[in-house]
């Protein structure tokens, strides 16, 4: 007991051997109120949880006998090839986390030769973050359209001058979602932080006050643009010749609804399960994506995405490749080797809808 007590206090790094741990690593070492903003969910949280459950009501059925000596995890997306099929979603602001932040990121997306989406909040600028990010790894713009259109093209501008290759419009967050804990902890960014890619206090959020709400819900209802529709999809293409991909789309409809204006790609995605609770996993709505959209463009996955086996039961369903908001995505790299591996499938061509079956076995096989 005394010895593996002493292991626990002097190698604390050594147990941290999946996301979870991570997690709990960083909930008792930030401030709360910024670990409550990064992990929160809208309202109840139903759908937070969701998301992750999702992935528990599939199984996976591996083929047995196959020379698994050599794997290949690489994946081309957007005409860019990528060392693995797990890719950086946005997260705002992410200096309250690392004194370097976004930099940080870029580093480790580089290193590990996979794909970085940039928020449009981030607390380093688009500019900083290519030079971190070197040239090698795409770099993504996330886009909110702001209701100051020329603001909203600059960010783009400025990505397509520091040679970002996609940008992924979101296009469910007209209002910020109800975030119980951020209302409680009156959220807004400590006061060396700001967005860093504008230049006044009330863009960059850094005003003192935002009353008695989150901050941020107050941010959005004065800058964001809630009109915007399926036009604006269309305008933002035509100001800019980087690939437009819709980030937030749940449903077939609204995927043909994409197609019909021009997208290159669709993200499945509610946010995080950020915006509107109740909504449905994204797992669960992959596949309607999928089959409405035809092959016609790539299709993306974020939401829930915690393990290895997530990674192959998400391209299972149809996705081009996935993307994590919240966990470390070293810990899930390492891990989704080891499971591609283990259910013998040698290269991601290899993963196909006959590897994962629903627990229910009604499914649509
Ligand atoms: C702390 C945090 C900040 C986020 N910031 C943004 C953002 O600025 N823009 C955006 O489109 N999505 C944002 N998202 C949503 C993520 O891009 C992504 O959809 C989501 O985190 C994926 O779910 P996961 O965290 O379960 O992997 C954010 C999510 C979190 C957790």
């Amino acid at each position: 007991v005394w010895i593996s007590l002493r292991f626990c206090v002097v190698f604390p790094v050594f147990l941290r051997v999946s996301v979870d741990d991570f997690q709990e690593e960083a909930r008792r070492t930030l401030p709360k109120a910024v670990y409550d903003y990064y992990c929160s969910g809208a309202d109840e949280q139903r759908t937070l949880a969701d998301n992750v459950e999702a992935f528990n009501r599939w199984y996976l059925i591996p083929r047995v006998l196959r020379d698994v000596t050599a794997v290949d995890l690489s994946v081309t997306v957007l005409g860019q090839r990528l060392s693995m099929p797990v890719c950086v979603a946005a997260t705002a602001m992410q200096r309250m986390a690392h004194a370097d932040g976004e930099t940080a990121t870029a580093r480790a997306c580089k290193a590990a030769g996979t794909a970085m989406m940039l928020s449009s909040w981030a607390t380093s600028t688009i500019e900083e973050v290519k030079s971190a990010a070197g040239g090698e790894a795409p770099l993504w713009l996330q886009l909110y359209i702001y209701k100051d259109r020329e603001l909203t093209l600059s960010l783009v501008r400025r990505a397509e001058e520091a040679g970002y290759s996609a940008v992924f419009v979101t296009v469910d967050t007209p209002y910020l979602g109800k975030r119980l804990a951020d209302v409680r902890n009156r959220f807004k960014l400590p006061p060396h932080l700001s967005m860093s890619n504008f230049s006044t206090d009330s863009l960059a959020f850094s005003e003192g006050n935002y009353g008695n709400d989150s901050g941020l819900a107050v941010y959005v209802a004065k800058a964001i643009d809630p009109s915007i529709c399926w036009d604006d999809i269309g305008w933002l293409r035509r100001n800019t010749k980087l690939p437009v991909i819709v980030k937030g789309v749940l449903n077939g409809e609204d995927a043909v609804l994409a197609l019909k204006h021009g997208v290159s790609g669709i993200l499945v995605s509610n946010h995080g399960a950020r915006q509107l609770d109740g909504v449905p996993a994204t797992l669960d709505v992959l596949e309607e994506v999928v089959q409405a959209v035809q092959g016609r463009c790539e299709v993306f996955l974020d939401g829930g995405v915690r393990r290895g086996t997530d990674v192959l039961k998400a391209l299972s369903l149809g996705a081009a490749a996935v993307m994590v908001g919240r966990p470390v995505l070293w810990g899930l790299a390492c891990q989704v080797r080891v499971r591609l591996l283990t259910a013998r499938c040698r290269s991601v061509s290899e993963v196909s809808r006959s590897l994962v079956r629903r627990k229910d076995f009604s499914s649509r096989m």
